[in-house]
């Protein structure tokens, strides 16, 4: 089959290394973080009933356009999913767990955007949840493990976005101001806007079109309607980020693209990328929607972090440094026997990274590929050496000679070489 038949589809690609080496990073280095403040892993299924993802809202692009849906063999209507919120919220109702249960995950989600850098039809997403606790403190914590997450990786230029929704109760008061507002001066909005503004007048504040900017700036704002318990909840989740020194920017127009949210959103932001795709990661509370799955009144808050996005920022900035070679041995041997074979087979076997040429390539091109391997050291067998039962380990960076050792003491003496011994 000729090579261009089949290319990976819009929006989706082939990670090769270095970049497959530096999602696994990004992963890791989340995973350690949120182990390490109490978080324990789950992983749901990558697709799932339609019906779980359809209570993100149907107003939201990622519901009315984005979902890649399809009826399976039995008849079902499934979906891929588009996030994990949804999909811990319905693991919480149907395992209930004990509560708080705080919660992490990573892996890819599936949504039908218009593929760009920085936006894909399957993209990575680490992230937290915790559902149970009411607690504004658990807002902060969620913050700042994402804020050590961002600095540990070396993003340090972020911008800490912050706003609160409010309750479902003041949700209606609020949206109807907002109504009111929007249809006063709806002959000064864009098309896009009146249509979003009959579905879901609260997105209208998070249009980019400068048409409409110019109306949002004076719309009134959910922060005037709140109630004097989440107006306190507020207050003590700005107190905490202060409390633990992360700097955060009050943005009241900060709505977000799923509808589940209530009270506390954040987003983090980067310039190291182009505004459309600027979003490294956001989250928030969403108390109602463990009910909305057929749950308890249980309140949840968490966030989820675009792995690919923070993989494109980490580079924009230099944060990966250099990518270290893949092995630190490389075996040369040209006996045509199995030297090679055994020598590369016991050094993997003691722990030592080990690679080597295949194909019966000469003694010089097998050198050549030694050199370029970025190995520290050679390890070569010639006839000469197979004769003599010896290895020649020659280290491959500073001035040390190439020397013969014993065949069965080869592998310790790699292991005391690589020790700096
Ligand atoms: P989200 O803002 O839709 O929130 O996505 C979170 C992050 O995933 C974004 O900030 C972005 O970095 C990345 N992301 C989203 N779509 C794409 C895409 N098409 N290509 C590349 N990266 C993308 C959520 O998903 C919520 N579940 C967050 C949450 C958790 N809220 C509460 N808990």
């Amino acid at each position: 089959m000729a090579r261009s038949d089949f290319q990976t589809l819009p929006g989706t690609r082939d990670l090769l290394e270095p970049a497959s080496g530096r999602v696994r990073t990004v992963v890791s280095t989340f995973a350690e973080l949120a182990e390490g403040a109490g978080f324990g892993q789950i992983v749901t299924p990558m697709f799932e009933d339609v019906g779980v993802f359809v209570r993100l809202g149907e107003a939201s692009d990622v519901v009315a356009k984005e979902l890649y849906t399809f009826t399976d063999k039995g008849g079902r209507d499934i979906a891929l999913r588009p996030e994990f919120t949804a999909s811990v919220c319905r693991a919480f109702v149907q395992n209930r767990p004990v509560t708080p249960w705080k919660t992490w995950y990573a892996g890819p989600s599936f949504r039908y955007d218009k593929p760009q850098k920085g936006r894909y039809r399957q993209f990575d997403q680490v992230g937290a949840e915790v559902i149970g606790s009411n607690d504004p403190d658990v807002d902060t914590e969620l913050i700042a493990l994402a804020w050590r997450f961002y600095q540990r990786l070396g993003l340090t230029d972020l911008t800490l976005l912050v706003n609160t929704l409010g309750d479902a109760a003041e949700r209606p008061t609020y949206l109807a101001a907002l109504r009111t507002y929007l249809e006063a001066n709806a002959g000064e909005l864009s098309e896009q806007a009146r249509v979003t503004m009959a579905v879901n007048p609260l997105r209208v504040l998070d249009s980019k079109r400068p048409q409409d900017r110019a109306v949002v700036e004076a719309a009134p704002l959910l922060g005037d309607f709140l109630s004097d318990d989440a107006a306190a909840a507020w207050e003590r989740v700005l107190g905490g980020l202060d409390a633990i020194g992360i700097p955060y920017v009050v943005e009241p127009k900060l709505v977000r693209g799923l509808d589940y949210y209530t009270r506390t959103t954040f987003e983090f932001t980067t310039d190291a990328l182009d505004a459309a795709q600027n979003a490294v990661g956001g989250g928030g509370r969403y108390d109602g929607l463990v009910a909305a799955l057929g749950g308890p009144e249980e309140p949840g808050v968490g966030f989820a972090l675009g792995v690919d996005r923070t993989v494109l920022a980490c580079e924009a900035v230099g944060a990966f440094g250099d990518d270290e070679p893949p092995v630190d041995v490389w075996v040369v041997a040209t006996t045509g026997g199995t030297d090679g074979l055994e020598l590369v087979e016991s050094l993997r076997s003691a722990g030592i990274r080990a690679d080597r040429a295949y194909d019966g390539r000469s003694m010089k091109a097998q050198m050549k590929r030694a050199d370029r391997s970025g190995a520290a050291i050679a390890l070569i067998v010639g006839e000469s050496e197979a004769a003599a039962g010896t290895v020649s380990v020659r280290p491959l960076r500073g001035e040390a000679e190439q020397a013969p050792v014993d065949r069965n003491e080869v592998v310790n003496r790699v292991a005391e070489l690589l020790a700096g011994d």
